[in-house]
């Protein structure tokens, strides 16, 4: 079916055929309405729907005796579900029509002047604005206050997602100057790119529902039937329109009323523009589309509106659709491709992922081979098979996700897919373990092969050596990588002991591929120069599951050294012990994570791991960081060289104050310390306006703090 249907396909010769086709796919496009707005899980790209839906109009303009009320173009959305109470719609709330290319911005407007019979180089003032992937939601103001607010629904009614909507931070509750007012005002709720990577973060997590992306997500938080989940997940809102007005507007334009809007409080879109042709529309549509990447939140288009409401009001709307506006969409980010079949990623606390092999298909302009298919459960309830032609999407800075499949072109005789029960790295069994909380299977799959997985391995050195541990600088993923697999590093100590055992090495480091001298030199200081590192980091480093480097710092500050901790957590395998009792009292530290600490050192290997460890660098004592220094919270970059402190000097002493240090100048910069023969980075912040001060400043500046 996907696909298969386009204008361009001829149109049948009989109403018979006629009528048959416009019925499967009322029934396919009904199907996907439902799953698309009631169900936030569609099943095909919005490309291949909008093609449906187009070939269903087509149908309907060269058959009009095609045209009942059961015709699908007279609705819009899917019924509103049952558990929210149901708001009649006073003006109903309609769709839009879409155009997919240049010509349909010039066609519109054509039609514009047609309909109000202006000559055909007559000035109508069109705007042009982001359209906002995300829910339309009408707000109800009496006398100033937030009454209702409603989401679209089938047009007519909608949920009553009051409560829902009065946790949203910038939608008001009250609107000064407007108390004799009784209006509708409309607009888009959404979630921002970042929200929604955090929210699914959590979601994973905490074994809930992945989201498939933004408008999902929102869609998912807007409904939820626990105002306080609502207000857990941040949403935003735009205002773009409006429905039943008491007594006059306010503005005589578009423009003027999203004016209005903006001085009542309501977040409006800074992109909108106003143009006064075809050639502006599409200069808008071009620039609003070169920001898209980088706006943060998702849109699919750019809406083009009529200005004059006078001119809006005589235009009117045509079946589900105002005559005044348009929706120009933008190329489709999602496409069908081929799973070619599942590659198993193990992390470094054993998790299993699995990650879709694509053929290569070209999404939103990135060619993508590889996506996300979340967990065992994630595949077994979209019912993913290898073979199968699937829906990829790629939503912004999101990773590629894998939607669904397309089930007329699952192969004959294809099977579920089956998650292994084995580590594909170390061949150790795979378990879920009991969920805590739920006290069913968790989410994740996990392989129990611990230290003896080599994969684990890689990743736990990986994580030994990253810039919140050891920050170990030249010893990045890639060279752990190769490390291991040489032999070289298999375990923390190994770091340390690598530049004695390669001087008596054929190849040595500096002779390999990607190396020389310098490198390798410098690699060997940067390792030198980790031998002394702050406990809390190291501890961070050693990767026990749920000590992130919140939980090591207060671990850090409770027992100040390693040993310490390590005597504690061995003796606390006695659970009558005043040990145990310790490590379950300190502040912050709940039982889930005292009980993995017990764990970790219940392990000898993992003793002796540290023990070896502790052979060869000193864990320095914890510095508490300050939160009152002139210089926390901000981010610094050191440039040319400093001649009375070393740079790791001037680094720690700038991370104790609570700065972050950056090794390049960009917008998020706060300050730039530059010694002699700083350059290209002096230059950048120069032109970024980036405050720059001397090595002499800065010590002054530190000592003082
Ligand atoms: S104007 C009478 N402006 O797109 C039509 N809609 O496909 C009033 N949308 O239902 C809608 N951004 O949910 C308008 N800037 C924008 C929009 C926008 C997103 C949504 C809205 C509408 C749907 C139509």
């Amino acid at each position: 079916m996907m696909c298969a249907m386009t204008t361009d396909t001829p149109l049948p010769a009989t109403l018979a055929k006629a009528k048959a086709e416009h019925k499967k796919l009322g029934a396919d496009i009904a199907r996907h309405d439902i799953a698309y707005h009631s169900h936030d899980a569609p099943l095909i790209s919005d490309a291949d729907y909008d093609a449906l839906r187009r070939r269903y109009d087509a149908l309907e303009a060269a058959f009009p005796a095609l045209k009942d009320a059961q015709s699908v173009s007279a609705k819009v959305g899917a019924p509103a579900a049952e558990k929210f109470a149901r708001v009649r719609h006073a003006v109903p709330m309609l769709s839009l029509g879409n155009i997919f290319d240049d010509a349909g911005a010039g066609e519109f407007l054509a039609r514009v002047r047609r309909f109000l019979n202006l000559s055909e180089d007559a000035a109508v003032a069109v705007t042009a604005e982001p359209k906002i992937d995300g829910l339309s939601c009408s707000l109800r103001y009496e006398g100033g206050v937030l009454v209702k607010a409603a989401t679209r629904g089938d047009g007519f009614e909608g949920e009553d997602v009051t409560a829902n909507v009065r946790t949203i931070g910038e939608i008001p509750l009250r609107i000064t100057g407007a108390d004799k007012l009784g209006f509708e005002l409309r607009g888009e709720i959404f979630m921002n790119h970042a929200d929604f990577a955090a929210l699914n973060r959590r979601q994973e997590e905490s074994g809930g529902k992945i989201f498939a992306n933004p408008r999902n997500a929102a869609a998912g938080a807007l409904r939820q039937l626990d105002a306080a989940t609502t207000a857990a997940r941040p949403l935003h809102f735009f205002a773009y329109a409006w429905g039943e007005w008491v007594g006059p507007l306010p503005a005589a334009t578009q423009s003027g009323m999203v004016q209005w809007f903006a001085a009542k409080g309501f977040p409006t879109n800074s992109l909108m523009q106003r143009c006064s042709s075809v050639d502006d529309m599409l200069g808008a549509y071009r620039a609003i589309e070169a920001q898209r990447a980088t706006l943060g939140y998702d849109i699919d288009g750019v809406v083009y509106k009529v200005d004059d409401l006078a001119l809006q009001a005589r235009l009117g709307f045509v079946s589900r659709a105002p005559r005044w506006a348009v929706a120009h969409k933008f190329p489709a980010e999602q496409a069908t491709t081929l799973l070619l079949g599942v590659d198993i990623q193990v992390g470094r606390t054993g998790a299993l992922t699995p990650v879709a092999k694509l053929q290569p298909v070209t999404v939103g302009g990135v060619v993508v081979s590889n996506a996300t298919l979340h967990n065992a459960d994630e595949i077994a309830r979209k019912d993913i098979r290898i073979g199968d032609t699937v829906l990829v999407q790629r939503a912004g800075d999101v990773i590629p996700q894998v939607l669904g499949f397309v089930a007329e072109k699952r192969p004959a005789g294809s099977k579920p897919y089956e998650f292994p029960q084995t580590c594909p790295a170390c061949g150790s069994p795979a378990i879920r373990e009991k969920d805590e909380k739920s006290g069913g299977a968790d989410v994740v799959t996990r392989c129990t092969g611990g230290l003896i997985c080599p994969a684990q391995a890689v990743e736990k050195l990986k994580h030994f050596a990253s810039r919140l541990a050891m920050d170990i600088e030249g010893l990045g993923d890639k060279q752990i990588e190769l490390f291991y697999r040489e032999g070289l590093i298999k375990a923390p100590a190994d770091i340390f002991t690598l530049r004695a055992r390669d001087a008596q090495a054929t190849p040595r480091i500096a002779e390999r591929e990607g190396f020389g001298e310098t490198s390798a030199a410098n690699l060997f200081a940067a390792i030198e120069a980790r031998r002394r590192v702050e406990v809390n980091r190291v501890l961070y480093g050693l990767g026990i599951r749920y000590v992130g480097e919140t939980n090591a710092r207060r671990l850090a500050r409770h027992f100040a050294t390693l040993e310490a901790l390590k005597a504690c957590a061995i003796a606390a395998r006695d659970t009558a012990s005043e040990a145990r009792a310790e490590i379950g009292n300190i502040e912050g530290i709940g039982p889930t994570v005292a009980e993995a600490v017990i764990a970790f050192f219940a392990d000898p290997r993992h003793v002796a791991l540290l023990d070896d460890l502790l052979t060869q660098m000193t864990p320095l004592p914890m510095q508490e960081v300050k939160r009152d220094s002139p210089v926390a919270g901000q981010t610094l970059v050191f440039t040319g060289s400093l001649e009375k402190m070393s740079r790791d000097e001037a680094k720690a002493r700038a991370e104790t104050l609570g700065a972050k240090v950056a090794g390049s100048v960009s917008k998020k910069t706060d300050l730039v310390v530059a010694g002699p023969g700083a350059g290209s980075k002096l230059e950048k912040a120069r032109e970024l306006g980036v405050k720059v001060i001397s090595e002499d400043e800065w010590i002054t500046l530190q000592a003082g703090a």
